[in-house]
């Protein structure tokens, strides 16, 4: 079947018109999706009904293996029994919001700097899909920069610099930042890994700025050169001309390419409103045919 797509911001992002995503397993759907997200970076489907298995069939279909090596799993023990689900959500498994200074809680709460996910692994994420079960009756935003605009922004000069450096992404570095620390026994699982600063993306061939709040260190420069340019470029990327925020509405299915995106989630009452979703990010390994 044909989907529509309806563009919500100059650059990038755009909604699909009506489909039940659960019964789209024919190669030509899944080719169109993966295509659009090529080109748009964002893609926003309403009113999907997904149960927990059913959500991460999907996004086995439509871009292969899972992450699930992620910094809530050296934790606690995931409430839905499968670390491809990340719970993405202030509730513990007792159905209560968490206490403030519940660790996952105070890890999660980092998800509000701009970052990209699961980009200190390698691979790296590639497509996440994020899914609003519980949405709070106050705004609680996503917001995406469009990393391929932001790159394409620069100055040649700053492009030629910047080409062809690489950085080391921690999330042990990220929260450190912000005054959470890992045990060390938890640190092990979390070494880190090393990804271009500006990567081609297949299929586009355009060039896309990779950072995000885990990235530490510049590999070929001095460690706080580095840092500054980092905050430099975060700076540059997120003004507004390449933000876009999505308001969340029950059932909301959003799916971002980590390498062309980075995402932030904005701050909203937690003490008081539950906010529940489920997120599987496929890994950015060479995509072998899937299901036909
Ligand atoms: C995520 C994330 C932000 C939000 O699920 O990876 O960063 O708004 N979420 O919950
Ligand atoms: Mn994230």
């Amino acid at each position: 079947m044909t989907i529509g797509l309806t563009k919500l911001h100059p650059t990038f992002v755009a909604e699909a018109s009506a489909i039940d995503l659960r019964g789209v397993r024919d190669t030509q759907t899944l080719e169109q999706i993966r295509n659009a997200m090529t080109e748009y970076g964002v893609l926003v489907f309403r009113d999907q009904q997904f149960s927990n298995s059913e959500q991460i069939a999907f996004a086995q279909r439509l871009d292969g293996v899972l992450h699930a090596k992620t910094s809530s799993a050296v934790l606690t023990k995931n409430r839905f029994g499968n670390e491809a689900l990340t719970d993405i959500s202030n509730v513990g498994a007792n159905g209560q919001i968490l206490e403030l200074n519940d660790r996952r809680r105070m890890n999660g709460i980092s998800n509000r700097l701009w970052h990209t996910d699961a980009s200190f692994e390698s691979p790296a994420g590639r497509y996440s899909m994020l899914l609003g079960r519980n949405v709070p009756p106050v705004r609680a935003d996503t917001q995406f920069a469009d990393m391929r605009a932001a790159y394409e922004a620069l100055d040649a000069q700053t492009q030629r610099v910047i080409d062809g450096l690489h950085v080391y992404h921690s999330i042990v570095y990220s929260r450190h930042t912000m005054g959470f620390d890992f045990s060390d026994e938890e640190k092990a699982k979390l070494p880190g890994a090393t990804h271009p600063l500006v990567r081609v993306i297949a299929g586009s061939e355009r060039r896309s700025l990779y950072l995000a709040s885990h990235a530490a260190q510049i590999i070929e420069w001095q460690v706080p050169e580095g840092r500054l340019l980092l905050k430099d470029l975060i700076e540059h990327a997120t003004q507004p001309q390449f933000v876009f925020s999505h308001i969340w509405k029950p059932n909301d299915l959003v799916i971002w390419d980590n390498r062309t995106t980075m995402h932030r989630g904005r701050p909203f009452d937690d003490k008081t409103y539950k906010r529940e979703m489920t997120r599987v990010t496929t890994l950015d390994l060479p995509l072998q045919a899937v299901v036909a």
